[in-house]
């Protein structure tokens, strides 16, 4: 089948990305809200962009049901220019995927899921400790694309400080991905897992 963009609604062009650019990560992140609530909610068009300096992206779908269509993670981020992207481990991935739920943005999901809220050392939305690997961020640039229904705004978010689990790292900052056990995005509702992981030796010079 051939595509050309221009020929496809927002949804459908959205589908196309969702199912063909998998398995994606999975940035659960918590913010403040300007009325001090917490929020946290799972966002998989995210990934790192830059080491030096340390930037990761993350994209916010126009939000049809908010005045002033953001989603609360953004509007949070953009007022307050603070995040902390929390990495989604088994077996998380069933609260993680509820708390994409559109709750009230003065409900807290953090405590609505019994989940656990520690402080962070840089910014103060707090972190989630059932996290193992937990980046606290400030905000960079704040860039909207398009505009009505399918457009999004891109955040690049500068990474703080890290929180890594000591069970997954070596003296050489090597991550431990078996055990890390993150959760990838496919479309939809559907997920997957890391359990077959291969090497493939030395990149040709
Ligand atoms: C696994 C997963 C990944 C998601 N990725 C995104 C994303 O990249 N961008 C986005 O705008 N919404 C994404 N969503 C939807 C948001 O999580 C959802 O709109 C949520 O209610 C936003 O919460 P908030 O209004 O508290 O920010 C995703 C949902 C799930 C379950």
């Amino acid at each position: 089948m051939e595509i050309a963009p221009d020929t496809l609604t927002p949804r459908d062009m959205h589908k196309l990305l969702i199912g063909s650019i998998v398995p994606r990560p999975i940035a659960w992140i918590s913010t403040i809200g300007a009325n001090g609530t917490t929020n946290l909610a799972p966002f998989s068009f995210f990934n790192g962009v830059s080491s030096n300096p340390p930037l990761l992206s993350v994209s916010f779908s126009y939000n049809p049901d908010s005045a002033d269509h953001k989603k609360d993670t953004l509007r949070n981020i953009e007022a307050t220019g603070e995040f902390v992207v929390n990495v989604v481990r088994e077996p998380d991935e069933r609260i993680m995927h509820d708390t994409s739920g559109a709750f009230e943005a003065s409900e807290s999901e953090i405590e609505r899921f019994g989940l656990t809220a520690g402080p962070s050392v840089t910014v103060r939305p707090p972190r989630v400790l059932e996290s193992p690997i937990q980046f606290e961020c400030s905000l960079e640039r704040s860039l909207p694309l398009g505009e009505g229904p399918g457009s999004s705004t891109l955040v690049l978010g500068r990474i703080r400080h890290i929180h890594v689990d000591d069970t997954l790292i070596d003296d050489g900052n090597h991550i431990d991905a078996a055990a890390l056990k993150p959760i990838g995005r496919l479309a939809g509702n559907s997920y997957c897992y890391v359990h077959e992981i291969f090497d493939l030796g030395p990149r040709p010079r």
